[in-house]
C-alpha cells in the first residue's frame, strides 16, 4: 500500500498528493513530474519505475545530459489535477521570474535514494515556489483535513515561508485563520532546543503548539529526513512530527485552536509549497513528497503512514559528480570558452574575475588565482574554496555575483560559500553548482564571476555560451 492506501482505508482520503520520489498509492503509475531542459525548452514527464514505485531518474538523467533541468509541474496524483506549477506573484512579493512569478526548482538540487533506487526531491531556495489556486476537493472554511510532507532536516531558515498547505486562493494575505500549512524552518516561536521545528502557518502567524508562545514539547528535527504533520478540524488541531527514516511519530501539540481569529478557520483551499500565503518568499527547504486528506485523520492513520515512508528507505546520496575535487587540495580554475582558455579565477580583494595568469607570472598574480578545498562550510558533503592569500576568505555568492568575503560565521555565509561540483556541462571539467541555489554556477561574464543560472532573470544568466561559460578545469594551484 501507498500512503494514500492507507488514508482511504482510515476513512480520510488524499485529496492531493504530490511527490517527485515515488508514488503515493500502489496503483499510481501516472506522471509525477514535469521537467524542462534548457538547451532547447522541451518538457517531459517523469513517471515511476512501475506502479507504486520510485520515480524513473534516469530517465531524467538522460533528457537532462549536458544541460540544466528545472522542475515546472508537479502532478496530483489523486485524479482532482490539484496539481503544483510555477507560483504567480502575490502581496508579500513578486518573483523575480517573467511576469513576477517565482523561480522553478533545479531538476537535480535534491539527489536522494529509496531502498537504494535513486530519485529526486524538490530543492527550493529563497525565491522559488508551487502553488495551485484552483483546486478540487480541498478543505475550506472550517472544513476538516489532514496533511504530512518529507522534508530535509538540514535545509531550512527563519524566513517566511517554507509550507506545503492550505492557502489562499487570490495569493493575498485575507486575515488569520485563512491558511492551515505545515511550516518547517525556525521562523515561529519555536520549541526545545535551536531548531528547525515542524509548525504551522495559520497566516499572520506561524505557531508551533497552542498559541503564540515556544512550544517545550517540539523538539528540534535535526535528522536528514523529516516527517510533518498538520491537521486541523472545528475547534481542534494537531501538530506532529518524527524523523522520516526512523522510528514513530509523536504529537507536539492538540487541542483548541488559537485565539484571535483562529477559530473558526476560514480555509480557502489554495495549495502551496515553499511560500506564504501571500507569496512570501525568502524561505528555504526541500520537499520530497506530502499529501492533503479530506477529514481529520487518525493518529493510527498517520502512525501507519509514518511506517510505510519509513519503509520507503530514504537516504542521503553523493552531491556531487565529475572529476573529484579533493579537500586538502589547492586548486586552480581555468576557463573553457573559446575566447577565454589562458583566463583563471583571480580575485582582487573582494571582487572575481578572471585573469591571464601563467607559470612565471608573480607570486602576488598566480596565489590571487589559487584557492583551498575544504569541507563545505554549509554542508560537509559538497566543498568551499579558500583564498590561498587571504585565508579565512571564501568564494561566496551575493544577489548572484561572486565575492571573496570573509567568512563572518554565520548559518547564510557558509550556504553562499558552499558548491556542490558536478561533471562539466559542456563536456568536459567540471561545472561549480551552488549548493544553496543549485540551478546556479560559478560562471564568468564579460569577466565577471556570478552563479548563474541557465536563460534566468540576470543579464549574466544568457544562455548565449552559458554550458561552455560554466565549464572550468580544475588543476593544481599556481601557488
Ligand atoms: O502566517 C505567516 C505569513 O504571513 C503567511 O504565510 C503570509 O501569507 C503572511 O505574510
Ligand atoms: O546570491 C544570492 C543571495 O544574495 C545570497 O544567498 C545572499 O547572501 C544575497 O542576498
Amino acid at each position: 500500500a501507498g500512503p494514500c492506501d492507507i488514508y482511504a482505508s482510515g476513512g480520510t482520503p488524499c485529496v492531493a498528493a504530490h511527490s517527485t520520489t515515488r508514488a503515493l498509492f500502489s496503483a499510481y503509475s501516472g506522471s509525477l513530474y514535469q521537467i524542462k531542459r534548457g538547451s532547447d525548452g522541451a518538457t517531459t514527464n517523469i513517471s515511476p519505475l512501475g506502479a507504486g514505485g520510485v520515480a524513473n531518474a534516469a530517465m531524467q538523467d538522460t533528457f537532462c545530459a549536458g544541460t540544466t533541468c528545472v522542475i515546472t509541474t508537479i502532478f496530483d496524483q489523486t485524479g482532482r489535477s490539484n496539481h503544483l506549477t510555477q507560483a504567480p506573484p502575490g502581496g508579500a512579493a513578486n518573483g523575480s521570474d517573467p511576469n513576477g512569478f517565482d523561480n522553478l526548482a533545479a531538476a537535480d538540487g535534491a539527489p536522494v535514494t529509496l531502498n537504494g533506487n535513486k530519485a529526486y526531491g524538490v530543492f527550493i531556495p529563497p525565491g522559488t515556489g508551487y502553488r495551485n489556486d484552483a483546486t478540487n476537493g480541498i478543505a475550506v472554511g472550517d472544513a476538516a483535513e489532514g496533511m504530512y510532507a518529507v522534508f530535509d532536516g538540514t535545509h531550512y531558515n527563519g524566513n517566511c515561508c517554507f509550507d506545503y498547505g492550505n492557502a489562499e486562493t487570490s495569493v493575498r494575505d485575507t486575515g488569520n485563520g485563512h491558511m492551515e500549512a505545515i511550516y518547517f524552518g525556525t521562523g515561529g516561536p519555536g520549541g526545545a532546543g535551536s531548531g528547525p521545528w515542524v509548525g504551522a502557518d495559520l497566516e499572520n502567524g506561524l505557531f508551533n503548539g497552542g498559541n503564540t508562545a515556544a512550544n517545550p514539547n517540539s523538539p528540534s528535527l535535526t535528522s536528514r529526513f523529516v516527517t510533518a504533520v498538520v491537521k486541523g478540524e472545528p475547534g481542534t488541531w494537531a501538530i506532529r512530527g518524527g524523523n522520516a527514516a526512523s522510528g514513530s511519530l509523536s504529537t507536539f501539540f492538540s487541542g483548541a485552536r488559537p485565539s484571535g481569529g483562529y477559530n473558526p478557520m476560514h480555509k480557502e483551499g489554495a495549495v502551496i509549497l515553499g511560500i506564504g500565503g501571500d507569496n512570501s518568499d525568502r524561505a528555504q527547504g526541500t520537499f520530497y513528497e506530502g499529501v492533503m486528506t479530506s477529514g481529520y485523520p487518525s493518529d493510527a492513520t498517520e502512525n501507519s503512514v509514518q511506517a510505510n515512508i519509513v519503509a520507503a528507505g530514504y537516504a542521503a546520496t553523493s552531491l556531487t559528480s565529475g572529476p573529484a575535487i579533493a579537500v586538502g587540495s589547492a586548486v586552480s580554475f581555468r576557463a573553457t570558452t573559446a575566447c577565454c582558455t589562458t583566463r583563471y579565477i583571480a580575485h582582487t580583494g573582494a571582487t572575481v574575475s578572471t585573469q591571464v595568469v601563467t607559470s612565471s607570472d608573480t607570486q602576488v598574480l598566480k596565489l590571487s588565482a589559487s584557492w583551498n578545498v575544504v569541507t563545505g562550510l554549509g554542508n560537509s558533503a559538497c566543498v568551499s574554496f579558500e583564498s590561498r592569500d587571504t585565508p579565512g576568505s571564501y568564494i561566496r555568492h551575493s544577489n548572484f555575483q561572486l565575492f571573496v568575503n570573509a567568512n563572518d560565521g554565520s548559518k547564510l555565509f557558509s550556504e553562499d560559500a558552499t558548491w556542490c561540483p558536478q561533471a562539466g556541462l559542456s563536456g568536459q571539467g567540471n561545472s561549480i553548482r551552488s549548493w544553496s541555489y543549485p540551478a546556479h554556477y560559478f560562471r564568468h561574464f564579460n569577466g565577471i564571476l556570478y552563479a548563474a543560472s541557465n536563460g534566468g532573470p540576470a543579464s549574466f544568466d544568457a544562455t548565449w555560451v552559458f554550458n561552455d561559460d560554466v565549464t572550468w578545469v580544475v588543476g593544481p594551484a599556481f601557488a
